[in-house]
């Protein structure tokens, strides 16, 4: 493979989209209300001390409103939170609809998730057009009965296990 000088964005989201990832909520209260985003840059860091990381763009609003909470709530999305997923990340009111409950930190914790982590902001690492987050985590739970939901190639997307002879398996 020979590497080109000008890498296009859009190539690049084309071949970083090629990754599949899990999809997160970031939120927290903020006085009284809500504030969060879809992201689908979480990646586990480290277990001892226990840190998670999310990248954000440096271009967010929701960011600057969220960086100065005590607490902030990663949600593993459901398979079924496609929705709430788009809902997120868009313009309108982000959490109408969604069940949702703070924890004592006042991290928001989505209901019908896979899991859920409640961290705090460690440290901000610029990284190009994106802060590299990194958090850590205070507090977990997981529901092993709720399937995540899959990004990959800019579609939402559903797992399923391979059967060891390579055929597709019902879910165990
Ligand atoms: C599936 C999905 C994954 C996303 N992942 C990220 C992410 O990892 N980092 C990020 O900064 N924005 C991500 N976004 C965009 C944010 O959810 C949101 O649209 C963005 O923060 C809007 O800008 P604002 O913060 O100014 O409101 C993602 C959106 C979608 C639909």
């Amino acid at each position: 493979m020979t590497m080109r000088p000008a890498l296009e964005p859009a190539e690049l989201r084309r071949v970083f989209g090629a990754f599949p990832t899990g999809v997160t909520a970031v939120a927290a209260l903020v006085g009284e209300v809500p504030v969060g985003l879809a992201a689908s840059s979480f990646t586990s860091v480290s277990l001892d001390p226990p840190m998670v990381s999310v990248c954000i763009a440096r271009t967010s609003s929701t960011w600057r409103v969220l960086r100065s909470a005590r607490r902030l709530g990663v949600s593993v999305l459901g398979e079924h939170q496609e929705r709430a997923c788009r809902q997120l990340s868009g313009t309108g009111s982000r959490f109408a609809g969604l069940e949702w409950q703070p924890s004592e930190g006042g991290a928001v914790l989505l209901g019908g998730a896979s899991a859920w982590l409640d961290c705090a902001l460690e440290q901000e690492i610029p990284a190009g057009d994106h802060h590299i987050i990194l958090l850590r985590v205070h507090d977990v739970d997981a529901d092993p009965e709720v399937a995540p939901l899959v990004f990959h190639a800019s579609r939402f997307r559903q797992l399923q296990i391979v059967a060891p002879d390579g055929a597709r398996a019902d879910r165990g």
